[in-house]
C-alpha cells in the first residue's frame, strides 16, 4: 500500500493548496492513505472542525498534531474520540485532552498512526512533555496484539539529532518514523536498514515566499531590530506542497520504498 504523509498545512493557502492539488497526487502515486500535520491549519495555529472538515473533503484520511494541537478547544471533542481521524501528541501528560493514537481502518486493513512532541520544541520548551522513546515503547507494547497493516509514528521535533535517533531506535518496529514542525524539507527521506522510512522533516504546504508560512515583512523587524511584531501570515507569491510518499508491504508492516514529493506553484 501507499501512504502519503503530507506536512504541516499552514492555515488557508496550505488548505487551498491540498483541495487544488490533492486528487491529483493520489491518481499519480496510486496513493491508499493520505496523513496530514494539521496543527497550523486554522489561522496558523491549531485546527477548527470547519477546517479539519474541508482537508478531509480534500482527501486527507487522519491528521496528525503538534505543539498548536490545543490552541482551538473546539477541537478537544474530535481529539477525544477514538472514531475521529485526528490525534495530538502522545507524549503529553496524563490529564491532556485527546488522544495521541488511534487506529485507521482502510481497505488493506487496519493503520496505526502515532503523534510525538520531541523534548524541547521552540517557545514551548518549557510545557511538560514525557518522554517520547520510553512512551512510543509502551505504545508499541500495549498494541502488539492488535493486527495492522502499518505503523506511522509522527515525530514533531526542533533538534535534527532527536529526530534522526528516533528512526534509528524504531527501524524494524515500525512502518515509517516521519518528522515534521520545521516547516522546511530535509533531503534525508530514506528506508532505514531494517526497513522503516524515515525523514527528518517533511516540510510544509502553504506559501513558499514566506518563512515558515509568515511574511518576511513581519520577521524582518524582529531578527533585525529586536522588535516585538505580530505574525503575519503569507498569502501571495508562489505556493509549495511538501510530502513524502511511503511504500509498505502489508505483510511485514514495514517499508519497501519511499519518496520526497516537493513542488512548487507559482501564483
Ligand atoms: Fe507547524
Ligand atoms: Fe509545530
Amino acid at each position: 500500500m501507499n501512504i502519503l504523509y503530507l506536512g504541516d498545512v499552514m492555515a488557508e493557502p496550505g488548505l487551498r493548496i491540498v483541495e487544488q492539488q490533492l486528487r491529483t497526487l493520489r491518481t499519480e502515486h496510486s496513493v491508499d492513505v493520505v496523513i496530514a500535520q494539521a496543527e497550523n491549519l486554522s489561522g496558523g495555529k491549531g485546527t477548527l472542525p470547519p477546517d479539519f472538515a474541508r482537508l478531509r473533503a480534500a482527501g486527507v484520511d487522519f491528521c496528525t498534531g503538534g505543539n498548536h494541537s490545543f490552541h482551538h478547544e473546539e477541537i478537544f471533542p474530535a481529539l477525544n474520540d477514538p472514531s475521529q481521524p485526528i490525534i495530538r501528541p502522545a507524549n503529553y501528560p496524563a490529564g491532556t485532552p485527546g488522544l495521541g493514537y488511534k487506529y485507521l481502518e482502510t481497505p488493506k486493513g487496519k493503520v496505526l498512526v502515532v503523534s510525538l512532541l520531541g523534548k524541547i520544541v521552540g517557545k514551548d520548551a518549557d510545557k511538560p512533555v514525557d518522554n517520547p522513546l520510553h512512551v512510543i515503547d509502551a505504545i508499541l507494547q500495549t498494541e502488539k496484539a492488535t493486527p495492522r497493516v502499518a505503523t506511522i509514528v509522527n515525530f514533531h521535533g526542533d533538534f535534527s539529532s532527536e529526530k534522526r535517533i528516533i528512526g534509528a531506535y524504531l527501524d524494524g518496529r515500525v512502518t515509517a518514523v516521519v518528522g515534521d514542525h520545521w516547516h522546511v524539507p530535509t533531503a534525508d527521506a530514506d528506508v532505514l536498514p531494517r526497513g522503516t522510512a524515515h525523514q527528518t522533516d517533511v516540510g510544509m504546504c502553504g506559501s513558499l515566499d514566506s518563512s515558515l508560512g509568515v511574511t518576511y515583512a513581519s520577521l524582518i523587524p524582529r531578527w533585525r531590530d529586536g522588535k516585538i511584531t505580530r505574525n503575519e501570515l503569507e498569502i501571495s507569491g508562489r505556493m509549495q506542497l511538501n510530502a513524502v510518499l511511503i511504500t509498505v508491504d502489508e505483510t511485514t508492516g514495514l517499508a519497501t520504498h519511499v519518496q520526497s514529493i516537493r513542488k512548487s506553484f507559482q501564483p
